[in-house]
């Protein structure tokens, strides 16, 4: 059975679109089939990702495997829910994931991707500014006073398909852009986000840390789950640490039989 995958956060910048093109050309190089939605109509960060991708295997001669780009017609007569069933149905009966990347804001479209995400990642900038759209919290004690915009959003998400009888979303909320410096901030937001996920219930994962490696491949389409055949990545420490937090998220989503192949 397909997977849906949706790349949420209605902060803007959080990295949805830097984690689901490297999820989705993880899942490739894993052997699997996936078909991508880019909800983001304007900026189409991830559509253009595998447009430079299909680019490049076309001026290099290579086989790199490609995504099914899924597209909506925003011009269509028919509902945004129409729309949203009719190019996910066709995604997902021909490829074992579909990976959505949502816009930085609240849209008809991302509402209805969170309401069918079988998986929802919610990358998180290791910051309080980020961490407000999920929790308030107690600026002398840290204490969680309670959820915030997008959490109430992915709570209805989450009530409104129980209802329907439908299977939980899985949510997981991953740090990005982790730095290596600036311990102390580091700590805090992680103990905020510990307390937090027993409060509304998403599992925490480390996710990646700030490296120039996860940005700098965009315009070929690559990333470190591709061969180094491809990336000509030298072999340091950085890209190797790189590529194993790649490994270890993969591993984190918990996909059912996904076996990291790359
Ligand atoms: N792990 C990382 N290391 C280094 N740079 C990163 C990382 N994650 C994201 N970035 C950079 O941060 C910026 C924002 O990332 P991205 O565009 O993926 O966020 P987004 O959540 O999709 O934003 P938007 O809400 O605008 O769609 C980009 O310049 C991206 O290259
Ligand atoms: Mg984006």
């Amino acid at each position: 059975m397909s997977k849906l995958l949706v790349f949420g956060n209605e902060k803007g910048g959080a990295g949805k679109s830097t984690l689901s093109m490297h999820v989705a050309c993880a899942l490739l190089q894993s052997g699997a089939s996936v078909g991508v939605l880019d909800l983001d109509l304007r900026q189409l960060t991830l559509r253009r990702f595998f447009e430079n991708r299909a680019a490049f295997a076309n001026t290099h001669a290579v086989d790199l495997p490609m995504a099914q780009i899924g597209k909506i017609d925003t011009k269509a007569e028919r509902s945004e829910k129409r729309e949203f069933e009719c190019v996910t149905t066709g995604l997902m009966a021909q490829n074992d994931y579909v990976v959505v990347d949502c816009p930085g804001a609240l849209t008809p479209y991302s509402e209805l991707a969170h309401a069918n995400a079988d998986t929802l990642i919610t990358p998180m900038n290791d910051s309080f500014i980020d961490f407000d759209l999920l929790a308030r919290i107690d600026p002398e004690t840290n204490a969680v006073k309670g959820p915030s915009i997008y959490s109430e959003m992915v709570w209805d998400a989450r009530k409104a398909r129980s209802l329907s009888g439908g299977k939980p979303i899985d949510w997981i909320v991953a740090r990005n852009r982790l730095a290596s410096t600036n311990m102390h901030n580091k700590r805090k937001v992680g103990e905020a986000l510990e307390n937090l996920s027993k409060r509304i219930g998403f599992r925490l994962v480390p996710g990646l840390s700030d490296r120039v490696i996860f940005k700098e491949l965009f315009p070929k389409g690559l990333t470190v789950a591709d061969p180094n055949s491809l990336t000509h990545l030298p072999s340091s420490m950085s890209n190797i640490a790189a590529r194993q937090e790649l490994r270890d998220l993969m591993v984190e989503l918990n996909l059912p039989d996904f076996k990291v192949g790359f």
